[in-house]
Formats: C-alpha cells, sequence, structure tokens
C-alpha cells in the first residue's frame, strides 16, 4: 500500500516538472543548458511615479539576464497579479504591458482612477524570487464645491459676515481668501492681512470698507488652481454733512447752500425748509446733485442749494436729507441775515478791523425837567485782541473816544 502512494506521489511530482519543462522548452533549447548559470538582477530601481487622475501612468522596471525567468507585475494592497511576462492576467482592461528585449518592462495603466493608488511589485521568478516596489501615487487637481460654497452676499454695516470654501482634491487644497482690490483695506478678525488661510473667513462687525469681491482659492500643488469671486455688498445707512451751517447774507443777495453725503446703496437727496412754523411738506425744488463712487464703491453724493434772498422770507433754516433702504440722515443750514440791519450799532474801525470793535448800547434817557432827551452813551462791551501792541493803541483811541462823547 505504502508502496502505490509512493509511485502515485512521483508521478505526481514528474507531472509537475514536466509541465514545468513544457512551459520552458518553448524557450530556446540552449537557455535551458545555461539555466543554472543565469542569475537576472534588476538594472535599476523602480522608482516610485506621481499622476494626476485620468492621465495614463508606466510603471517601467528594468532588467538583465532574465533569460528563461518571468517577469511579473503585482499590485501589492490587493495582492492581485497583473501581468506574468507577455499576459495580461487581471481583468482590469485598463492595464497593458511591453517590453524591449525582455530588458525594460513596462506596465500602463490608462486613465488613472484614485483606486490605482498604492505600492506596485516588479517580481522576478527566481529561487527565492526577486522583487522591486513602487509606489503609485494619484493626484487630483482641486475643485471647488459650489453647492458648499458661499456666494454673493448683501449685508448690512457691522453685521458679522462668514464665507465658506469648500474644495475637494488630493492631496487635500489648502484654501486662501483674498480680496481682489485693495487688500490691506480687508481689516479680517481685527488685523491687517493680505490674505486668509482656511475654508472659513469670518468678517466681524463689517465695515462699508470691507466691501468688495472676495477670492477664494483652492491650491494642492495639483495645476490649475481654482478660485471663486464673492461679491460681498455692505449697505449703510446715508450719512450727510454740511461744512458750514450757517450763512449769512443781505436781501439782493444770493447764497449757495452746501451738502454732501456718502451711502450704499445710492441715496434719494432732497432739500427742505425746516423752520418751526413750517409744515415738513415744504420740499424746495431745484439745486444741482452730483454723485461720485469712491474708491470703496460707496456713493458719495454732492448737493447745493441756490438760495436768492428776495426778502425776509428766504432767511431760516434749511435741510438737506438723503434717504436710502437703510435709512436717513439730514443736516440743518441756518441763512441768517447780515449784521448791518441789527438794532444795536457797531462800530467797527477799518484800522483795527480783525482787533476789537467796541459795542455801545443806546441808552435814551429821558430828562424830565427840560423835557430834553439827553443822549448818552455807555461803554457796554469792549472787545480786545490779544495782540497788547494793539490794543495799547486801541486803548488810548477808546480813551479819547469816551472823552469826545462827554465833551458833546
Ligand atoms: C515612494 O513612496 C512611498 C510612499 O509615499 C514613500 O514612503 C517612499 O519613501 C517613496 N520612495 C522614494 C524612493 O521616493
Ligand atoms: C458678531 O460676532 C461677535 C463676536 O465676534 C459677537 O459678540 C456678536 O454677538 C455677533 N453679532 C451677531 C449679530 O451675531
Ligand atoms: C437810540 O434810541 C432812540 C430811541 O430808542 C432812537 O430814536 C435813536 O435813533 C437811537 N440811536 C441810535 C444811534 O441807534
Amino acid at each position: 500500500m505504502q508502496k502505490i502512494i509512493w509511485i502515485l506521489l512521483v508521478l505526481k511530482l514528474s507531472f509537475k516538472v514536466l509541465a514545468i519543462s513544457d512551459f520552458f522548452l518553448k524557450e530556446p533549447n540552449n537557455v535551458i543548458k545555461e539555466r543554472t548559470f543565469v542569475d537576472p538582477k534588476f538594472a535599476a530601481p523602480f522608482s516610485n511615479l506621481t499622476v494626476a487622475v485620468s492621465r495614463d501612468a508606466i510603471l517601467t522596471c528594468k532588467v538583465h539576464d532574465l533569460y528563461q525567468y518571468k517577469i511579473a507585475f503585482l499590485k501589492v494592497d490587493s495582492q492581485t497579479i497583473l501581468t506574468i511576462q507577455n499576459h495580461v492576467i487581471t481583468k482590469n482592461h485598463r492595464i497593458s504591458i511591453t517590453n524591449t528585449e525582455k530588458k525594460i518592462w513596462q506596465l500602463k495603466i490608462r486613465d488613472v482612477k484614485i483606486t490605482d493608488r498604492g505600492w506596485y511589485m516588479c517580481q522576478i521568478n527566481t529561487d527565492p524570487m526577486k522583487s522591486q516596489m513602487s509606489y503609485l501615487n494619484v493626484v487630483v487637481p482641486p475643485d471647488i464645491v459650489d453647492s458648499q460654497t458661499s456666494n454673493d452676499v448683501i449685508v448690512q454695516e457691522f453685521e458679522n459676515v462668514t464665507l465658506s470654501c469648500k474644495a475637494t482634491g488630493l492631496p487635500e487644497p489648502t484654501i486662501v481668501w483674498k480680496r481682489e482690490q485693495d487688500l490691506k483695506s480687508a481689516n479680517v478678525e481685527n488685523r491687517e492681512s493680505y490674505s486668509f488661510i482656511g475654508s472659513v473667513l469670518k468678517i466681524p462687525f463689517i465695515t462699508r470698507h470691507q466691501a468688495g469681491i472676495y477670492l477664494c482659492i483652492a491650491s494642492n500643488g495639483i495645476p490649475p488652481s481654482v478660485s471663486k469671486r464673492l461679491k460681498v455688498v455692505v449697505n449703510f445707512k446715508p450719512k450727510i454733512f454740511a461744512e458750514h451751517r450757517t450763512v449769512t447774507a443781505s436781501i439782493g443777495q444770493k447764497v449757495t447752500l452746501e451738502c454732501s453725503s456718502v451711502s450704499f446703496p445710492n441715496s434719494v437727496n432732497y432739500w427742505m425748509r425746516a423752520n418751526d412754523d413750517l409744515t415738513t411738506k415744504d420740499y424746495v425744488l431745484g439745486g444741482s446733485y452730483e454723485t461720485t463712487i469712491d474708491s470703496d464703491g460707496t456713493y458719495v453724493m454732492k448737493m447745493k442749494l441756490n438760495v436768492n434772498i428776495n426778502g425776509p422770507t428766504e432767511f431760516g433754516k434749511y435741510k438737506c436729507i438723503a434717504k436710502n433702504a437703510i435709512g436717513y440722515s439730514e443736516e440743518t443750514i441756518q441763512i441768517l441775515p447780515s449784521k448791518t440791519t441789527d438794532n444795536s450799532h457797531s462800530f467797527q474801525p477799518t484800522s483795527f478791523v480783525t482787533t476789537y470793535f467796541i459795542t455801545f448800547k443806546n441808552e435814551s434817557i429821558h430828562n424830565a425837567e427840560d423835557d430834553v432827551i439827553d443822549k448818552r452813551y455807555s461803554i457796554a462791551t469792549v472787545y480786545l485782541s490779544k495782540s497788547s501792541a494793539i490794543a495799547f493803541p486801541s486803548l488810548i483811541f477808546l480813551f479819547l473816544l469816551i472823552i469826545i462823547v462827554f465833551a458833546i
């Protein structure tokens, strides 16, 4: 019984040897004779390879003295044999194999997928086998995920703004935020910054100066980088101001009232009379309105109104008003009659125009005895300049004046 088993075993072994010999018999006879003397070697390192997704990858394995030995390519992670010699074993149609004089073996993977990433082995079936490993790195250029990225925003000034940007890619992309113009004034998170790294950009209490075009740029070293433009609109209520809040004029003169406002969106500006005895419907028609857009993109409106002082009714308060969807702002300018029509008598010697003037209060005292109106002037107020050089002659002048008055 044992004998039979032995015979069977020997037979089985010889069949196996025969099968292998059959395989090798396809090679020229002289090769077999040299079999024991050959020692195939790798001629070059099987270097790593980085390929962008959907491109082709070529893994090159260089050997010499291969003779009857065979070259196989394997995917290490999944333990699959891809090719043996010129035969593609795997069912993956994207894989092909070529060789140049059995020295340069090239495994080609068409239309590379992310799943092709990993270690590959080039193996010679010596005993023990010889092998080399190579890492195929598959990279993906960045792409912005629109559904998870902010769109244009319209906010009111001093609101908190959060902009987010999501991008895919291999390796994972870095997100950089920039402002299209004048990066310096984009004061992000209370610091002057030219750019911000991170997928979420927070702008607390946004100001009008931070409005503009923001760019979210995704890059991972694999060209091309991609970016998305976001428009940040900051609305704010108008602010109006007048350089001169009072102007003086006399009847027959013409005065120009001026106001200017800043706003976003653009404001509607107009003039109104604002005296207490007038109703709010007293619009003043006319005037000129000039709009410009400043570097921040905000609207600047300059408004002017010419007023002809034809009579006393033209004096009084005028309001300039700027209004937009967010709010309202007004300023009041007063037209006062010039001092010349005043009841008190102003004495203003031309030589000392800016240095002082004396006001005499008209005190008419009735003299009962001789029923004569005695005109006496008393000095009510003396304004002197700070300059004593001018003040001294002024005092002499004043003194003389008093003497003259009393002499009369
Ligand atoms: C090949 O790639 C692997 C994995 O990224 C890395 O560990 C190895 O150092 C690389 N080898 C060479 C020679 O660059
Ligand atoms: C805006 O953010 C600040 C902190 O950055 C917070 O204190 C404030 O409550 C926020 N305002 C609103 C309206 O969310
Ligand atoms: C002073 O007052 C009297 C009566 O109140 C008036 O008649 C006279 O013209 C006044 N004089 C001046 C200089 O204003």
